[in-house]
């Protein structure tokens, strides 16, 4: 890769197709947003410098990079007058350091690899031109730049849409909108840009013809891939466009030995990381920075978001969020897991249980129907079916412990905060108040008294009313 490379990241537009509050480039598809997606490609070609250009929503899209690229440069483009005004912007910030190779891209197009934008750059130095086009060929290439050849074949120019001859429209080969130059012309060529065009913007890719007059070298490098050139301006186009994705991220589970059952129902973003020989069954979820070891089964039906999954776990029917699940435990079917939930190795979480903040330790089962928030459990402990852990007192949330193989009853209430000890055990029914001690049994309910003949001696009463 070229060692003096500035990579330039096209954010400054609104996008009002999108009919939204949130900025185009910062809608989602695959767990990132767009520029997310962008700025992960960027960063594979290892560039000098980053120079993000950001204008509409600044205060949003500004920080937003920076965290996915905090050593990027922002610039800030105060009126939107096109994209060579952009690139303009872009070098001002860098104050002039701009020497080597410029590659722009836009922030839009979620699908570009890492590796084309490198093949690009590394075709466009070895060729020693002053700019390379990266062009794709499309079905429809209405709205895009047509990419203008001679007799030859040799590259002439970019015509945009609103200028285009009717023959020119007819053009499939469009510009991408991802550029590379030559940082010493390029800086030449933007101060000769004018606006005298049917957009009234100073384009960018009226540099092509620049370089062309000057008698320097142009050239195009087609991506065979074009839905990496693809850009999302309306909620359709970023729907179809997060399906591919999908389908390309699930393709790549499935050849990096991940079983996938139905990969038209299953949904992976894009940093979720699953080993070897797990299975995936159909209608799940995997989002955020889940992490999935090997010979774990998920699904079918679960939705699971920066979760970790132990080797050979098995999670039916779950909902989790940042909950961490040992190796070889269970969850499901009807299991609800929010954040904090760590169940032990071998562990059981089982049908209409609810946890949070729940820290269950090997071994140890919460089998049905309860609710574990704000609790320690040991290792090998059960707890009954229908446990409640009261940890809110309308006020203040409290914790509750429970110790190592302590088996408590069925149908039970521990009143936070509460501890119940190693070997502890309660009886049915049991509201617990009070600390349990090691080894001791607790039980609340007051005797059973039994009123025989009841059903009778009530008809009796009816009888006399
Ligand atoms: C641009 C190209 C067109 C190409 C298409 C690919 C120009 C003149 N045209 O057209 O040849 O086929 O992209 O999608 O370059 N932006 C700014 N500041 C501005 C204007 C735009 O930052 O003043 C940013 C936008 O946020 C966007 C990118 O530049 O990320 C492209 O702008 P857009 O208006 O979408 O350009 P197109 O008309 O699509
Ligand atoms: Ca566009």
């Amino acid at each position: 890769m070229s060692k003096d490379l500035t990579v330039v990241v096209l954010a400054a537009g609104g996008g009002t197709r999108m009919k939204s509050k949130t900025m185009k480039v910062l809608h989602r598809i695959g767990g990132r947003s767009m520029v997310g997606h962008v700025l992960t490609a960027v960063r594979a070609m290892e560039p000098r410098r980053v120079v993000a250009v950001i204008g509409t929503q600044r205060e949003q899209v500004g920080p937003h990079i920076l965290e996915h690229l905090p050593e990027a440069v922002l610039a800030v483009q105060e009126s939107l007058d096109g994209t060579g005004d952009a690139v303009r912007v872009a070098l001002e910030a860098l104050g002039g350091q701009a020497t080597g190779t410029v590659v722009v891209v836009t922030g839009d197009t979620p699908l570009l690899r890492g590796e084309s934008l490198r093949a690009f750059a590394e075709e466009h130095d070895a060729a020693e031109r002053a700019v390379s086009i990266l062009t794709g060929k499309v079905p429809d290439p209405f709205g895009y730049g047509r990419i203008i050849r001679n007799a030859e074949g040799d590259v002439e120019g970019i015509v945009e849409e609103k200028d285009a001859t009717l023959e020119q429209r007819d053009i499939d080969e469009i510009n991408s909108g991802i550029l590379a130059f030559d940082a010493a012309f390029l800086r030449e060529a933007l101060g000769g840009l004018t606006n005298n065009n049917a957009g009234g913007e100073y384009y960018l890719t009226d540099t092509v013809r620049i370089a062309r007059d000057a008698g320097l070298t142009v050239g195009a490098h087609l991506l065979d891939d074009v839905k990496q050139t693809e850009g999302a301006n309306d909620r359709v186009q970023l729907a179809a466009l997060g399906r591919e994705l999908n389908r390309r991220v699930v393709r790549e589970a499935m050849l990096a030995g991940v079983t996938v059952m139905d990969p038209e129902t299953t949904w992976i973003d894009a940093d979720v990381v699953l080993e070897p020989d797990v299975t995936i069954l159909p209608g799940c979820q995997l989002l955020g920075a889940t992490l999935v070891r090997e010979d774990a089964v998920i699904g079918p039906d679960s939705t699971l978001k920066d979760c970790e999954i132990g080797a050979g776990a098995r999670v039916v029917r779950t909902h989790g969020e940042l909950a961490v699940v040992g190796e070889g435990a269970t969850v499901g079917p009807f299991s609800y897991l929010r954040p904090g939930t760590t169940l032990g190795a071998a562990g059981k979480i089982g049908a209409f249980v609810e946890t949070k903040n729940a820290q269950i330790g090997d071994r140890s089962k919460v089998p049905h129907l309860s609710y574990v928030g704000d609790a320690e459990i040991g290792t090998d402990s059960n707890i009954g079916a229908g446990t409640i852990f009261a940890n809110y007192d309308g006020t203040n949330k409290h914790r509750t412990t429970v110790g190592d193989r302590a088996k408590t009853g069925s149908n039970n209430t521990f009143v936070a905060p509460v501890a119940i000890g190693d070997d502890a055990m309660t009886g049915g029914g049991t509201t617990v108040r009070r600390d349990v001690p090691d080894g001791a049994l607790a039980v609340s309910a007051g005797p059973q008294r039994n009123l025989p003949d009841w059903q009778a001696r009530k008809k009796v009463r009816e009888g006399d009313a």
